[in-house]
C-alpha cells in the first residue's frame, strides 16, 4: 500500500516536469500531493502549472542572499514547514546545500545516462549535443539523489534511449524528455511503495510488496 508522498517541486523555467507529475498525480499513477513550488525566479513560466491547480508558491532568489548556505537554508525551511518527505527538482538550476535532515530526500532528473555527460555545466541541449559530438548510441536519463555535488548521488532509476543518426540536440532531448516523463514518476512511486533503500551510494529497490488476502495466514 503506497503512502501518499509530500512533494516539494523546485523550478527554475518551462515546468514541463512539474506538469507530468501533476498528471501523474491527477491520473492516480503517482500517489504523492505537491504541498509546495518553489522558484528560483518570479519570471518563469512553470509557475503557471502552479497557479492553475492552486498549489503555493515561494519565490526565493539566489540574488537575495549572500552565501549559499543562507539561500539553502531559506528553501528548506519553506520544505519543512511545509512538511514536505522529499525535495524533487524539476529543471531546478541552482546549486543547492543539503542540510542533514534531507539526506536522500532530495532527487533530482538528469537527462543522461550518468556518469556520462553529467556535472558542473552540463544542463538542457548541452548534454545532448555533448552526447552526440562523442557518438554514443544511447543515451537517456538519470534519476538521483542529490548530494553536495552535481550529479553524484546515488541513483535511483535509469532509462535508455536510442541515438539515431540524423538527430539534432533537439530531437534527442525530446527523446529523452519522453523518458523522463515515465521515469522520474517511477521513482517517486517506488518511495511511495517505501520500495528504496540506500547504502552508501547503492539504492536497493525491493519487489512490489504483496497485498494480503483477507482470511490468509489463519491457521483452522
Ligand atoms: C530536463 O532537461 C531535465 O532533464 C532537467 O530539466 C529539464 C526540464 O526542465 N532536469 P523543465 O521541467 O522543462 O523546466
Amino acid at each position: 500500500m503506497a503512502k501518499k508522498l509530500r512533494l516539494a517541486v523546485f523550478i527554475s523555467g518551462t515546468g514541463r516536469t512539474l506538469k507530468n507529475l501533476i498528471e501523474y498525480i491527477h491520473n492516480e499513477q503517482l500517489s504523492a500531493e505537491i504541498v509546495i513550488v518553489v522558484s528560483s525566479s518570479a519570471n518563469v513560466t512553470g509557475l503557471q502549472h502552479a497557479e492553475k491547480e492552486s498549489i503555493p508558491i515561494e519565490i526565493i532568489e539566489r540574488c537575495s542572499y549572500e552565501s549559499l548556505s543562507e539561500f539553502s537554508e531559506a528553501n528548506f525551511s519553506v520544505c519543512r514547514a511545509a512538511r514536505a518527505d522529499y525535495v524533487v527538482l524539476a529543471g531546478y538550476l541552482r546549486r543547492l546545500e543539503i542540510p542533514s535532515d534531507f539526506e536522500n530526500r532530495v532527487l533530482n532528473i538528469h537527462p543522461s545516462l550518468i556518469p556520462s555527460f553529467c556535472g558542473k555545466g552540463y544542463y538542457g541541449n548541452i548534454v545532448h549535443s555533448k552526447a552526440l559530438e562523442y557518438g554514443v548510441k544511447i543515451s537517456g536519463c538519470t534519476v538521483h539523489f542529490v548530494d553536495q555535488e552535481y550529479d553524484t548521488g546515488p541513483i535511483i532509476l535509469q532509462k535508455a534511449v536510442e541515438v539515431c543518426e540524423d538527430d539534432t540536440a533537439n530531437i534527442l532531448n525530446d527523446r529523452v524528455f519522453a523518458a523522463e516523463c515515465q521515469a522520474y514518476p517511477e521513482a517517486l512511486e517506488l518511495l511511495a511503495q517505501s520500495r528504496v533503500s540506500v547504502k552508501g551510494r547503492i539504492v536497493q529497490i525491493d519487489p512490489p510488496k504483496t497485498q494480503k488476502c483477507v482470511g490468509e495466514d489463519i491457521d483452522f
